[in-house]
């Protein structure tokens, strides 16, 4: 596998940028071509941000998985598409070829078509990080079915909100999940999420744990049944085929919900085409990934990180991928030391939150373990703090490897701002410079782009890259209203930065009502609604404040009724329904009980004010004077937790 589209060198680098503002059509054009087509594309873009309506490779036709699986099968076919490393270190790793991704994916894309699965059709995804995920993840893509992949650590009222926005009518699931010590019952959650349901027609159940589960006749099937019978009609003489859905470049590929502003957590959806090549070319470029390289990301493929680079990315780029079913603390904090020195991984791909858990368990977990494989480190999913990068950079890069420290959101489907490993310079806490095809720009309050450097403000896309989000599902008026609304021809991304005189980007976080718990993106409505479904909780607000180890912890004021019971086994009554309604991740880190919240003459909770205070920031609170009831501040200001 080559790369034509590799940049080498920072002068390529600039040039490449040049080339991709001044014509960008061809540009990607040129890119495409790297890719397998059915039939090639009549025009390469058509866009406009009013509806909006955004389409590239225009009447393209093509299959993702021919061209993450089949094109490699001549060259790679022996080669390791998965490394596998399971949750406990004694266990069994298990080699995914090529090869046997190919007859994987196909037996899987078989097993949905027996089970009545047709192209358009959304297939709920919720797995533990087992390669039958990406077996479901790809036989989706080759049958054209739209996938739904819920994080396994989401509740089952969230699962079944996502089914009923994707009318999801097939569930791909395991009996159980190893996570560390700890076994999530998988087939459980599912089982309460389906009370009730009347649309969902199968669920195909991988055994993993052997746990106990219940299956429901005519509803319930097993993966190992299914996929035994399949076998035998992909494959005659020794050769396996499963034709792939002649698919366009802006059918739908898979829809990812993610949390945002209002309470309800949207349905991204990602097109085929455009998806695959910037994935792709993304992955190449920031990474720098040389064939036969072993590439790490830690993500879990419930989030976008795992999508686009430990699934599509790497696969697209015939690159090996290391999945890894566990966490980084068991059996001890030496865990991905153990990987990188087991798996002679050159790519490691993490988040800042991570690092951090890590570093408190000081050096002992690097003795003995030789980390001279890595090459490239990165980081993603919130700004990393300069400690941190310095911490990385020493003890685990050996001050040899470059950090890339990419930005990017689940809506800009593959990394946006980011160095190119040891090719363009890195600025720790910086993201620095936009990738090839990314305009990005800085606006004031008023809308108003601010020129020059340094310089802040809101950061927006100027215009379209291949892999921008296209819609919400079921509600395009949402996607229009979220992203491209607030300012005239830009995407925005509800983020803050700063840019210095060489144009580097620096990400300051959210600047809407969103935090960044762990590198996880949870709306505060969204935790504010959970603690309001508790009985006894008459009002709730929700805001963020800095946190040692998950960046931003959840800080909860509540007002309660009667307060039944002490304050403590209302804080945990409180939490545990927030675990029901959303699930664990959402879980507040501080609950505060008030008798009121500070509010204006109209109604509106003044968040600032609450915020400073969760901040530990009780001097300076700003103007109070507008407030219905300024006592009150006091009051909360008095009782902080
Ligand atoms: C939000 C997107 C993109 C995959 C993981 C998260 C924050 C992401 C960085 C970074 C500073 C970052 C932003 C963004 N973020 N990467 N390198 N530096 N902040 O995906 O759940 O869609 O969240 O994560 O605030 O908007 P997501």
């Amino acid at each position: 596998m080559s790369y034509p589209f590799q940049i080498k060198s920072f002068d390529e680098y600039k040039s490449a940028y040049k080339k991709s503002v001044d014509d960008r059509e061809g540009f990607w054009g040129e890119v495409g071509l790297s890719f397998s087509w059915r039939n090639k594309w009549d025009k390469v873009l058509d866009w406009n941000f009013t509806e909006p309506n955004i389409q590239w490779f225009i009447n393209g036709k093509l299959n993702i998985t021919e061209n993450c699986i089949d094109r490699h099968l001549k060259d790679l076919g022996d080669k390791p598409a998965f490394i596998w490393e399971p949750n406990n270190p004694q266990d069994r790793v298990r080699i995914v070829t090529y090869n046997r991704l190919h007859k994987r994916a196909c037996q899987f894309a078989q097993v949905l078509k027996n089970n009545g699965v047709k192209k358009g059709d959304r297939v709920c995804i919720y797995m533990g990080m087992v390669p039958e995920l990406a077996y479901a993840i790809l036989g989706c893509a080759r049958i054209g079915a739209i996938h739904s992949v819920v994080f396994g650590g989401f509740s089952a009222q969230s699962i079944a909100d996502r089914l009923e926005d994707a009318k999801a009518e097939y569930i791909v699931t395991c009996d159980g999940a190893y996570r560390g010590e700890k076994i999530i019952p998988l087939k459980d959650v599912i089982d309460d999420a389906l009370v009730g349901n009347k649309t969902v027609k199968r669920v195909i159940v991988y055994t993993r744990t052997r746990m106990p589960v219940s299956m429901i006749k005519g509803r319930d099937v097993w993966w190992e049944d299914e996929m035994e019978h399949a076998e035998t009609q992909v494959e005659k003489n020794n050769v396996v085929s499963f034709p792939a859905e002649e698919m366009d470049a802006e059918d739908p590929l898979f829809i990812l919900y993610t949390s945002g502003s209002t309470g309800k957590p949207k349905g991204v959806v990602h097109t085929c085409a455009g998806y695959m090549v910037y994935t792709t070319y993304s992955f190449v470029n920031v990474f720098q990934y040389k064939p036969g390289q072993v590439h790490f990301c830690t993500a879990d493929i419930g989030w976008i990180t795992g999508h686009s680079y430990i699934v599509y990315g790497p696969l697209a780029a015939g690159a090996t991928s290391l999945m890894f079913e566990g966490i980084p603390t068991w059996p001890d904090a030496g865990r991905f030391w153990d990987i990188v020195d087991k798996h002679k991984v050159d790519i490691l791909y993490t988040a800042p939150t991570a690092i951090r858990s890590l570093m408190g368990f000081g050096l002992k977990p690097f003795e003995g373990k030789d980390l001279s494989s890595l090459k490239v480190l990165g980081t993603v999913g919130e700004p990393i703090n300069e400690e941190a990068w310095h911490w990385y950079d020493e003890h685990v890069g050996k001050k040899k490897c470059p950090i890339v420290d990419t930005w990017w959101q689940t809506e800009t489907g593959s990394i946006l701002i980011s160095n190119l490993a040891g090719i363009t310079p890195a600025k720790p806490t910086f993201a620095t410079l936009p990738l090839p095809g990314v305009q990005p720009v800085l606006v004031d309050e008023n809308g108003v782009e601010v020129t020059g450097s340094p310089a802040g403000g809101n950061l927006c896309i100027k215009a379209p890259w291949p892999s921008i989000i296209r819609t919400t599902y079921g509600d395009h008026e949402r996607c229009r209203q979220n992203y491209f609304s607030a300012y005239k021809n830009l995407y925005q991304t509800g983020d803050g930065a700063l840019r210095d005189e060489e144009g580097n980007y620096r990400i300051t976080g959210r600047v809407d009502d969103v935090l960044n718990v762990s590198g996880h993106r949870i709306g505060t409505a969204e935790v504010e609604n959970a603690i309001n479904m508790h009985s006894d909780v008459v009002e709730s607000a929700v805001v963020g404040f800095p946190h040692e180890i998950k960046g931003q912890g959840i800080y909860a004021y509540v007002i309660c009724q009667h307060m039944h019971g002490d304050d403590d086994s209302m804080r945990k009554n409180i939490t545990q329904t927030v675990a029901r309604i959303i699930g664990a991740i959402a879980k507040p880190d501080k609950i505060q009980f008030v008798k009121g919240l500070p509010k204006t003459r109209s109604g509106k909770i003044m968040r600032r004010i609450l915020r400073k205070i969760a901040e530990g920031e009780t001097d300076n609170l700003g103007d109070t004077t507008t407030l219905l009831d300024p006592a009150i501040v006091e009051e909360i200001k008095n009782g902080k937790v």
